[in-house]
Order: structure tokens, then sequence, then C-alpha cells
């Protein structure tokens, strides 16, 4: 059943837009893994791992948020063929665009704008808006025009963490989270961006990611290749967390994504972990007061 009005790309070609079900998950995840790989080699930026694993987690992201948030999850096709897919979470009073895909072969043709239109349906009385762009000039000139919201360029660190240099003063009151510490940080990503992280969080450590804790004052999810997510009460809580998490991540390769001017207090933690800091897509944000601070969002949800 096609649950909107079809529209037409530039050729002329009808794009159907369709809600997301599960068996379109793994071909979603894979037109994720086909088009940002793409732009990672547009971009002659290092390879994204093709590992067995890498693409399993892509799916089951795809297929937690169809399952939190089935109305906001959308596919276009033409002809039949898919070609691209949505996702927004709503979290409390924030939408989040966590994905918008084309696979390459499909894009510049009107895909991409058409699911965005279809994605701001969804959760339109959310008053918070959140979007982790990619570097894609094409996603980006998308986002600078959606009304109410403002660009902010961020940087990220990537590379081999050298955690020999940090200072781990203060990390002996950071330890592992569970399931109640999920529930009591959600006060807190309420303030900083106007809707809870937990269902996502939770995703997470189901997937094995690590949950690490300064009670009282903030938390942060470790990846085996990132630091995905932290949140905290101020920027001394803030830096004591990610030098814990980038400790856990010594001698691997590991990101750190999407660093607003707002999180200066990242910034010289990450380049005495001997990472690169290097621009990437913006964060783009309507109906806070402030950029979250001091906040690193997720790499894949915000
Ligand atoms: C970003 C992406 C979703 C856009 O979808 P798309 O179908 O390729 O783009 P559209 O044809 O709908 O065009 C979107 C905008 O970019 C413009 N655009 C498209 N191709 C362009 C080109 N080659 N040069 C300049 N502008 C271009 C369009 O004019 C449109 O802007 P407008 O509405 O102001 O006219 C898609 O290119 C993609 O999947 N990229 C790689 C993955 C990615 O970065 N996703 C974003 C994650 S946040």
């Amino acid at each position: 059943v096609t649950s909107g009005q079809p529209s037409d790309d530039r050729e002329g070609h009808v794009i159907e837009i369709d809600r997301m079900a599960p068996g379109h998950v793994d071909a979603c995840a894979a037109i994720f893994e086909e088009a940002l790989g793409d732009l990672l080699r547009r971009l002659a930026m290092p390879p994204r791992s093709q590992a067995p694993e890498v693409v399993a987690e892509t799916a089951s992201r795809v297929r937690h948020l169809l399952a939190t948030d089935p109305d906001g999850s959308w596919i276009a096709r033409r002809g039949g063929a898919l070609l691209g897919f949505t996702q927004v979470a709503r979290r409390d009073d924030c939408w989040v665009l966590v994905h918008l895909f084309v696979r390459p072969a499909s894009q510049s043709n009107g895909a991409g704008r058409t699911l965005l239109d279809r994605a701001r349906g969804y959760a339109r009385d959310a008053t918070i808006g959140l979007i982790g762009s990619s570097a894609d000039h094409r996603a980006i000139r998308a986002y600078v025009q959606l009304p109410g919201f403002r660009t902010l360029p961020t940087l990220s660190a990537v590379g081999v963490v050298r955690a020999e240099r940090l200072d781990r003063s203060g990390l002996a009151s950071v330890r592992d989270g569970d399931a109640d510490d999920i529930v009591e940080m959600e006060p807190l990503d309420r303030r900083l961006r106007g809707g809870t992280r937990a269902p996502d969080v939770s995703h997470l450590l189901e997937r094995g990611h690590r949950l690490r804790v300064l009670p009282g004052r903030g938390y942060c999810v470790v990846g085996p290749e990132m630091v995905d997510m932290l949140s905290a009460v101020d920027d001394d809580s803030a830096r004591t967390l990610l030098v814990d998490a980038l400790v856990r991540s010594d001698g691997r390769s590991t990101i750190v994504g999407r660093m607003t001017a707002e999180q200066q207090w990242a910034l010289p933690v990450v380049v005495t972990a001997g990472l690169e800091l290097r621009p990437w897509g913006p964060f783009v944000v309507r109906g806070l007061a402030a950029p979250p601070a001091p906040y690193l969002p997720s790499l894949s949800m915000c």
C-alpha cells in the first residue's frame, strides 16, 4: 500500500513513498552502507569497514528505530525498486532525523528531498529538532533550508588512541552503568536536548556497547570503535568521562564524532590522545535556547 502521494523525480519518474516494514530492514542497511561508502570515497576519506558485524550493527539500528518509531520510518521506491529510506526518532519533545539515505545510482534525482519532506511530517508537534548531518553537500543544503533550524559546523576526531598522555586523575569515580543509571540520566538529556536517549542507550548496550557513569554527573557510551554518546552536568565531568572512554579504547582505532564549538572541553583531550581532528557534517538544531553542552551526539543516533 502506498501511504502517501507519489511525487515525480526530475526525469519524470514516479517516486513512491511507503511505510518501512520489517522485510525492508536488510535492504535499507545495504543502502546505508553503499551510500556512506560512496560518500567517504568521494571525500577521499578512509573507507568504512564492511566486516559482517558492522553491517549487522547498521541493520540492528534500522530495526530498533522501526520498532520505536514505526510511523517515522519510510522507504522510497521507483518502479518497485528500493532507492532510499529515512527514519526519524521521537524522544519526548525531540524530533531526531537519524537516517536519510539514497542509493548512489539514484542520487541527485529528488528522492532525498521527497523522503525528507515525509520525515518532517512525523512528530510535527515536537518543539525541538536535531539532525546529525553527514558531510554530503546535498544533505547540508537540504538541512540549511529547513525553517527554524540552525546549522552548527562540527569537527570529528579519528585515529588510534594513545592513552598514555591523558591525565587520569578522577577516573576512579567512573564505573560501569546499568538499567537504573539509564533511567536516572533521563532528566539530564531532557534538559540538554529536550528528549531522553534511554531507548537508544539500551539498544547500544544490547549490541555490546559499554555504559560508563560518573554518578550524578553524567554518562558515556563506549562502542568498539567509537565514543558513542556523552552527556554531563559540567565540563569537568564530561572531560573525566571522555578520558575514561579513551583509556578504555587505548590502542584501538576510534572516532569521537560531531563536536560543535560548544565542546571546547573535548578538543584538547582528543588531540592529547593522538586523534586527528577533521571537519565533518554539521549538527543542525531547532528549538533549543543553546546547543546541547557538554554533549557528544551518538555518531548514528544524535
Ligand atoms: C544526501 C542525500 C540523502 C540526498 O538525496 P538525493 O536524492 O541525492 O538528493 P535530492 O536530489 O533530493 O537533492 C537534495 C538537494 O540537493 C541538491 N542537489 C542534488 N544534487 C546536486 C548536485 N549534484 N549538485 C548540487 N546540488 C544538488 C538538490 O537541488 C536539492 O536541493 P534543493 O531542494 O534546494 O533543490 C543523498 O545524496 C545521499 O544518500 N547521500 C549520501 C548519504 C548521506 O550523506 N546521507 C545524509 C545523512 S545525514
